[in-house]
């Protein structure tokens, strides 16, 4: 049996930015992907869902139970830096942190990954939801990924396979782990990306810090910011309980203190509901779902 550490039911309220949410039937925290190999067959020979948690910064977690295991990516941490032409290859595995991986670019003098500035979590989290700022994202970056399914197959994905969209990955659904990719890097000079990290950050400027949120819970409708409708709405004066709009960007909702998931919950839809009313534009989820909603 796997050295991963195991936790049969386990909360996960701690291990999500939004501090809410029930607990689940067990949490696996493997170190590689054969060892995540092992958990994804268990929770298939148990015939109950699972679910891939990274840094938790994206999800809400149902309330109660969830009769599901989870793996958690965070002890999957490894990773490698290679010589390529005009720059290198980065090859992280899913749980290293976007921050780390940050970082890393700017300590050898790698250019193409400043838009991850500001961004949580980590690196398998962040190409599972195709994270990004400003039009930029890991898109044009990813060489190859690794992935195993949850009928158990592995594949390796290159580059020309992979179509990436706005906040979606080329898998979509919750079907699968990303174990590993590689990242491409074009060399630059420090200044430069220092310059282009100051630039990312400026554009977070109006977002809120220190509260309890899972980041934009909605994705921006083309052609069109769901921050901006949300709030021309009026939806900054809504609250459920402790779930609160941010007084900030209408986008972001905070957990003020001891909110529910359901709280949560009640208010995105009353959010969406309002810009439907008001504009007949049905605003898609950018955050992902633990459990039955
Ligand atoms: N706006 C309002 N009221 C608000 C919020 C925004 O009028 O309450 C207006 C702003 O003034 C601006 C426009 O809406 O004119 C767009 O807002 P902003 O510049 O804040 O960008 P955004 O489209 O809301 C996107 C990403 C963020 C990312 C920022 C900066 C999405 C859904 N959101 O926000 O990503 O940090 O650009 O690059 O794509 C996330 O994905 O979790 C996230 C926070």
């Amino acid at each position: 049996m796997s050295e991963a550490s195991f936790v049969a039911g386990c909360g996960l309220g701690a291990l999500n930015t939004w501090g809410c949410g029930g607990s689940c039937r067990w949490l696996a925290s493997p170190k590689d992907a054969s060892e995540a190999a092992i958990f994804i067959k268990k929770a298939a020979d148990e015939g109950t869902g699972l679910y891939i948690l990274g840094g938790g910064s994206n999800i809400l977690v149902q309330d109660g139970f969830i009769d599901a295991g989870v793996i958690s990516t965070g002890a999957m941490d490894e990773f490698e830096v290679y010589a390529a032409e005009g720059g290198a290859r980065i090859e992280a595995a899913a749980g290293v942190p976007v921050k780390k991986l940050l970082a890393l670019s700017l300590e050898k003098g790698l250019t193409g990954m400043e838009f991850l500035t500001g961004i949580p979590g980590t690196f398998g989290g962040a190409l599972f939801g195709n994270a990004g700022a400003a039009g930029c994202s890991f898109a044009p970056l990813v060489e190859w990924a690794e992935t195993i399914s949850f009928d158990g197959s592995h594949r390796r994905w290159r580059a020309e396979e992979l179509l990436w969209k706005y906040r979606t990955c080329p898998w979509g659904g919750n079907s699968l782990l990303i174990t590993k990719a590689s990242l491409r890097l074009r060399s630059g000079s420090r200044e430069e990306i220092t310059e282009n990290i100051r630039r990312f950050s400026a554009l977070k400027k109006g977002q809120p810090i220190g509260a309890k949120t899972a980041g934009c819970v909605f994705k921006n409708p083309e052609g069109n910011s769901a921050g901006r409708l949300l709030d021309v709405c009026g939806c900054k004066k809504l609250s459920v309980g402790a779930a609160r709009v941010s007084q900030n960007h209408a986008n972001f909702i905070e957990n003020s203190g001891g909110a529910s998931a359901a709280d949560i919950y009640a208010l995105t839809e009353m959010c969406r509901k309002r810009v439907y009313e008001e504009y007949g534009i049905v605003l898609e989820y950018e955050i992902k779902f633990f459990g039955a909603f």
